[in-house]
């Protein structure tokens, strides 16, 4: 018999009460074992709630309590949360959270203490939403070199482009839509400026290279000054503008984490990735290449995470077998983006082909419908990112827009 606590009853700690009970007999018999939510924390009062009797206000009751060995942590941030998690690793209690900002920026530690208390942290929730990721990467790719990771990341910004796109909405009833289906975070800066793509991304390269990638190491570019026009660019060129998260090992044997929006060509599966929806592609000596596909956010799709969790941790119960990865005293392990190779979309005003031609050579010009006759939109051939900024100066006029094309394996 296990007794879980649930940490937040906000639109995941909810999902995961409601989804726990909607389909409990099942998962007890997944699990192995009998379960139970004997406390929700959260310092709210929900007056009515069906769980009225499991509500508590203090994370003492649940440290305290030795009948709990399992806890789903939905609050979302670093505080309280950290300490709220740490608590319950110490006393030896398995923790399974949907938390990115906490697993990127405390996953190392709380892993190590989870294996030093032979109990597990477990955050499938935390990447993609209801998509499995983490643990296939960990378990069933095990025997592979993993070489790259890409993906679409954040269901909000993909939810919000694709509106943009297809119907024409503009940005913010779009975001507003977004936050309503519950896909956004309480602040959703986090989702447009790419901050929640960023956590992702530090987690899976943590994962697949075995070194704590710090948020702060990686660089990272949001969706706010993408255009319907340059979307329409993207359409005409023969693909489509996503916000991507990728880590790829470098010539050098470092690894390069960014994220920011991408062209990226129609023969590339994730350019066809819309919605809400998530893709991760994960390249692999032996594999190859494969893609993981899903929701990526949202109440049920991201509880679904959480429960699969539970059930593990249940299974799992005195063995601890969490993935893990080292911590990381600095960053030298982390490449310069201005040293990598890229193709650049670029959108002027006022410049002319000849000075085009004089800064970048032979370029792909793209073209849109009613293009006013001193716009140019065209793709540079590749250079290294570090050139870029010189011969974009260097074509005077204005500059409307700049967004990297992505490689297969980018
Ligand atoms: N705000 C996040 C997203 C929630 O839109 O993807 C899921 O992590």
């Amino acid at each position: 018999m296990a007794k879980i606590a649930v940490l937040g009853f906000g639109v995941v700690g909810s999902g995961t009460v409601e989804l726990f009970y909607k389909n409990k007999d099942s998962i007890i018999k997944k699990a192995g074992t009998d379960l139970d939510i004997k406390y929700i924390l959260d310092i709210r009062d929900f007056p009515g709630s069906p769980f009225a009797d499991k509500f508590t206000k203090s994370i003492d009751d649940i440290v305290n309590d030795d009948e709990v060995t399992i806890v789903a942590e939905a609050m979302g941030g670093v505080n309280p949360a950290y300490d709220f998690v740490k608590s319950c690793l110490e006393k030896g209690k398995s923790v399974v959270t949907s938390n990115k900002e906490l697993v990127a920026k405390k996953g190392a530690e709380l892993l190590a203490i989870a294996k030093k208390m032979n109990c597990n942290f477990l955050f499938e929730a935390s990447t993609g939403g209801a998509i499995p990721v983490i643990r296939p990467m960990h378990r069933c790719l095990a025997g592979n070199e993993i070489s790259a990771v890409a993906g679409i990341l954040n269901g909000t910004t993909n939810f919000i482009l694709t509106k943009m796109i297809n119907e024409q909405m503009d940005f913010a009833e779009a975001l507003k839509i977004a936050q309503d289906l519950g896909y956004a975070e309480k602040d959703p800066t986090a989702d447009i400026e790419g901050h929640d793509a960023c956590r992702k991304i530090c987690i899976l390269s943590s994962l697949a290279f075995g070194k704590h990638v710090y948020p702060d190491w990686v660089h990272c570019e949001g969706i706010t000054k993408i255009t319907a026009e340059d979307a329409q660019y993207a359409e005409n060129w023969g693909g489509a503008i996503k916000l991507i998260g990728s880590v790829k090992k470098t010539a050098d044997g470092k690894i390069l984490p960014m994220v920011r929006p991408a062209f990226i060509c129609d023969g590339n599966q994730l350019s066809h990735v819309s919605d809400v929806f998530n893709a991760i592609m994960v390249y692999a000596d032996a594999v190859d290449q494969v893609m993981f596909y899903g929701r990526g956010a949202g109440k049920f799709p991201t509880a679904s995470a959480i429960v699969g969790d539970i059930v593990d941790a249940a299974r799992m119960n005195g063995t601890s077998v969490s993935q893990t990865w080292e911590d990381s005293a600095d960053n030298s392990f982390i490449a310069d983006y201005k040293d990598d190779v890229v193709s650049v979309y670029v959108r002027t005003k006022g410049v002319s082909q000849a000075k085009v031609s004089e800064a970048f050579g032979t370029v792909e010009y793209i073209s849109r419908e009613n293009q006013p006759a001193d716009e140019l939109a065209f793709i540079t051939p590749e250079l290294k990112e570090k050139d870029f900024d010189a011969k974009l100066e260097a074509l005077g006029g204005e500059i409307l827009g700049k967004i990297r094309v992505l490689d297969m394996e980018d």
